[in-house]
């Protein structure tokens, strides 16, 4: 203890933080996994996509943007919760045109894994089959706007990691859509395959060109490892 760092509980376990540390960053560093697809820890905090909705306090609230608190009790993990991930998720496959067997980020996509994590093994709605550009004028990256999933990494990364701006939204509700700054095509950017954003995307929206079918079906990241077995695998948090 640092003297300024601080107890509180999830899920009946006693989680430590420091102060301004969000719920789900403590809950990472002690081994408890919160679904999440927006959050990444290289990024500002954006609380879009509310699949990382807990009870914090008796209060449902985003994991990934609430600072934890001396004492606050959450909980993270019961049936309600997991069945409204349900929702969300069921609603992005059938948004998006996301059919895995045909697509190059299957088993490295968290979607997918979250998906597969929360015993989802097809979508229960009806496929929307929207039409939205694809862009493939850059050299070395695709853009796929049917399986984007709104969560806006690519915008926070080009903004805030690559200090560029590319990426932005464009329209609003259902209509809202991945727009590239203000141009028409990826090319006309100074988007670079070694950008942050190149490599945030959590699904098949921006992919690296000839990059795909490198690594095996089936020996993916997430073909290997199952989403958030690599945070569940650390010791740090105490036992209920
Ligand atoms: S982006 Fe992910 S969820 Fe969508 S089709 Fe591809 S692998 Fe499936
Ligand atoms: S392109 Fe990818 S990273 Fe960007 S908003 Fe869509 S899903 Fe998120
Ligand atoms: S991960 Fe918290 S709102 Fe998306």
């Amino acid at each position: 203890m640092n003297g300024q760092e601080f107890f509180f509980t999830v899920d009946g376990r006693q989680v430590r933080a420091e102060p301004g540390q969000t719920i789900i960053a403590a809950c990472d560093a002690a081994g408890i996994y919160i679904p999440r697809l927006c959050h990444h820890p290289d990024l500002k905090p954006a609380g879009h996509c509310k699949l990382c909705s807990c009870y914090i306090d008796g209060r449902r609230a985003s994991a990934c943007t609430m600072p934890a608190a001396p004492g606050m009790v959450v909980i993270s993990d019961n049936e309600e919760l997991n069945n409204d991930r349900r929702v969300v998720l069921n609603m992005l496959f059938v948004e998006g045109n996301h059919i895995c067997a045909t697509c190059e980020k299957s088993g490295d996509c968290e979607l997918q894994a979250l998906a597969y994590r929360l015993d989802i093994p097809s979508p229960s709605l009806p496929y929307q089959w929207q039409r939205y550009e694809i862009d493939a004028s850059h050299p070395d990256v695709f853009i796929d706007r049917n399986t984007c999933v709104l969560c806006s990494r690519c915008i926070r990364a080009s903004r805030d990691l690559d200090g560029k701006s590319v990426f932005g939204f464009a329209g609003r509700g259902l209509g809202m859509r991945l727009n590239i700054d203000a141009k028409a095509e990826l090319d006309e950017t100074t988007f670079s395959a070694i950008d942050k954003a190149a490599k945030i995307c959590p699904v098949g929206c921006i992919v690296i060109k000839r990059t795909g079918y490198r690594t095996p079906v089936g020996l993916r990241r997430f073909d290997v490892t199952p989403i958030g077995s690599d945070i569940e695998n650390k010791s740090g948090a105490k036992p209920k």
